[in-house]
């Protein structure tokens, strides 16, 4: 199994390591760090699944820059990001949160309580898809000021179609990780992981088609 931990798209496992150490661990709320650590703890290799430390204060950058206060988030785990998210948010913010797996969720639920920050959050145990289209037909296009999605790949093409429709003009819906590890940039032959030879071309084919879109 590849160790996702050393797969970094910098120039080497050291610069993140010196990122990490000099910059953002430091600056990580307390919270953050536990739910990060207690992820670790329980899901050990699959704690990759978070979306690292920078990448986090990296969103919350820009949700308070572009003042943020209506989001959601598609693919929470157990909520490294969205904690992240509920934290840069002013305090009558809202988030809505879609996964299907709840017991994920539950895991970080004592971090996000001890923030202080539940009041935020509307968890709802679904498929994205259903919620989506839900919110659709209840009136909610163009409400949201922020989409972030990190569910899987293969579906990203899928979500784009409507969360353009629930983002208002001027919003901002973001995907993580479209670099795949680096592999889009790598010939087929030189990607070896299975996980990262599965997902490769949907991220090719869903940034092909962000870059062709005049919208
Ligand atoms: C990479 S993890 C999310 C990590 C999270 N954003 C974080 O930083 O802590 C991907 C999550 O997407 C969820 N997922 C997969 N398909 C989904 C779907 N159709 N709708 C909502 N969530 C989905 C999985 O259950 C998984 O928990």
């Amino acid at each position: 199994m590849a160790d996702w931990t050393k797969k970094t798209i910098l120039r080497n496992n050291a610069l993140q390591q010196y990122i990490f150490e000099t910059s953002a661990y430091p600056k990580e709320h307390e919270q953050l760090k536990e739910l990060r650590e207690a992820t670790a703890e329980k899901y050990k290799d699959l704690s990759v699944m978070n979306v690292p430390v920078d990448e986090a204060q990296f969103l919350s950058l820009f949700l308070k820059i572009m003042n943020a206060k209506k989001t959601m988030e598609i693919g929470v785990f157990t909520g490294y990001s969205l904690l992240a998210t509920a934290l840069a948010l002013p305090q009558d913010g809202q988030i809505i949160a879609i996964d299907p797996d709840k017991e994920a969720y539950q895991t970080g639920q004592p971090f996000i309580r001890k923030a202080g920050m539940q009041n935020k959050i509307k968890f709802i145990q679904s498929d994205a898809f259903l919620v989506l289209n839900d919110l659709i037909i209840k009136g909610e296009e163009e409400s949201f000021d922020f989409v972030f999605v990190d569910a899987y790949k293969s579906d990203y093409l899928k979500f784009h179609e409507l969360t353009l429709k629930l983002v208002k003009v001027g919003g901002i819906v973001a995907y993580d990780n479209t670099l795949w590890y680096g592999s889009v940039a790598e010939s087929e032959e030189e990607v070896t992981d299975d996980l990262i030879k599965k997902f490769r071309n949907f991220v090719m084919e869903f940034n092909s088609f962000v870059a062709a879109d005049p919208v």
